[in-house]
């Protein structure tokens, strides 16, 4: 099989279903063969009919669950990870608020791009491990239930990326939509909400390559009876101003309290009115819950059911890293790119994210980016305030944030931040 693969052939269903046997099992390939079984698909791609076998396999590699008894629609969101992504906090709640009911898994931050898992086990007594039984029952009670990824659910794709993460096998097309989708199969939902991220701070660089992926799980969700609306937004910049746990839960609840406005509520708005659609509902709800407080009401509600002994007026007002420096614009202009990427870096410099999977994070630390892409600033404006625990991390992550924006002598049209929508 590895052979056919690296010729070009295509395989059989049995063949895929081989592999995914082997992979969350151990029995029939070692390690090695997975390994460069992975390489041959990152050079010769898989058919649709491929990566249909490949996402079935792998969501039935464990459990699949059945979320009867949780009044539908099932609702369920994914980013595909990005700079600031705190869409997840936001999002749930509007839609719980609007009706429909959300079963989530979600996981922790590796490299430059955050996690729901870090930024909720900011807020002190917040349980993130609950049971499938808890999961349900609590989705039943308020709409919405959120968890660490299980290790029963998907366990194929467990193994095969962390295989791909240390052999440079991550960025294929037909394996993250099967890595993806697989996991959302097992996670029992219907209805499927994609945040498809593009730019430095995300998987997808290009806006070709995140069409293309697109397109694959649009075609493969589909193949799989789930039902999809892909937004492919930007993420040349960071999302919203925050940038590290602690501080992305207090803008999270600041959208929700209808204080903020920009691009993060923006998006907010448009992928929740999306799912609200797809869902048969009116796509107007979105704003509605959002505004008349009923999201927040949600929030607030679902911030105690899993343990939170902090209310929604305390964890604004808890304090981040206290070693703040800002750093400012060197010249007048536009700003022409904030690039995510490096925002990113600067925040696992500080100590808010991680380089290798076991790393201990610290919630409090967080680079708020002051500038957008279009607008105008003066010399000496702050561009970043950095919140760091101690002086030798605020210096690199200075080092980092330095090249990370561009000013031009010329006016800069803001970049759109939904690029595309796709799906039904
Ligand atoms: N996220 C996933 O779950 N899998 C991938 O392959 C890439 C991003």
């Amino acid at each position: 099989m590895i052979e056919a693969k690296r010729d070009g052939k295509n395989l059989s269903r049995e063949e895929i279903e081989f592999i995914v046997r082997a992979a969350a099992t151990g029995e029939g390939m070692d390690r090695e063969q997975l390994a460069a079984w992975l390489m041959t698909v990152v050079w010769r791609g898989l058919s649709i009919e491929e990566t249909v076998d490949l996402t079935r396999a792998m969501a039935h590699s464990g459990t699949v669950l059945s979320l009867e008894g949780v009044p539908k629609p099932w609702i369920d969101k994914h980013s595909t990870g990005g700079v600031g992504d705190k869409t997840t906090l936001i999002l749930l709640p509007i839609l719980a608020a609007a009706g429909l009911s959300c079963v989530k898994m979600s996981g922790r931050g590796l490299g430059k791009t955050g996690g729901t898992i870090d930024k909720l086990e900011s807020i002190p007594g917040f349980r993130t491990t609950l049971s499938i039984e808890e999961m349900k029952h609590q989705a039943v009670q308020i709409g919405i239930a959120l968890g660490g990824q299980s290790k029963d659910l998907a366990p194929a794709d467990g193994v095969l990326y962390a295989l791909r993460d240390v052999t440079g096998t991550v960025p294929s097309i037909p394996l993250i939509a099967s890595s993806v989708l697989s996991k959302k199969i097992a996670g029992g939902a219907e209805i499927i909400g994609i945040d498809l991220k593009c730019g430095s701070g995300a998987f997808m660089e290009s806006y070709e390559d995140a069409r293309k992926l697109g397109q694959t799980m649009l075609e493969v969700g589909t193949a799989l009876g789930l039902r999809l609306s892909i937004e492919i937004t930007d993420m040349d910049q960071p999302l919203g101003r925050m940038a590290g746990n602690l501080a992305e839960v207090q803008e999270a609840i600041q959208v929700l309290q209808g204080t903020e406005s920009g691009r993060l509520t923006e998006l907010c708005l448009t992928l929740a009115s999306s799912m609200l659609e797809l869902a048969g509902r009116d796509g107007n709800l979105a704003e509605q819950v959002l505004y008349d407080g009923s999201a927040l009401k949600k929030f607030t509600i679902w911030l105690k059911t899993q343990g939170a002994t902090a209310d929604i007026n305390q964890l604004v007002k808890m304090p981040l890293a206290d070693h703040v420096e800002e750093l400012l614009a060197p010249l007048p202009g536009w700003i022409e790119s904030v690039n995510a990427g490096m925002v990113g870096e600067a925040v696992v410099d500080l100590g808010g994210g991680r380089r290798r999977k076991d790393q201990p994070i610290d919630p409090r630390v967080a680079v708020e980016t002051l500038v957008t892409v279009g607008q105008q600033v003066e010399a000496g404006q702050p561009m970043f305030r950095i919140f760091a625990s101690d002086q030798q991390s605020l210096t690199q992550a200075k080092a980092s944030l330095d090249r990370a924006v561009t000013i031009s002598n010329q006016m800069v049209n803001p970049t759109p931040l939904v690029l595309e929508r796709m799906g039904e």
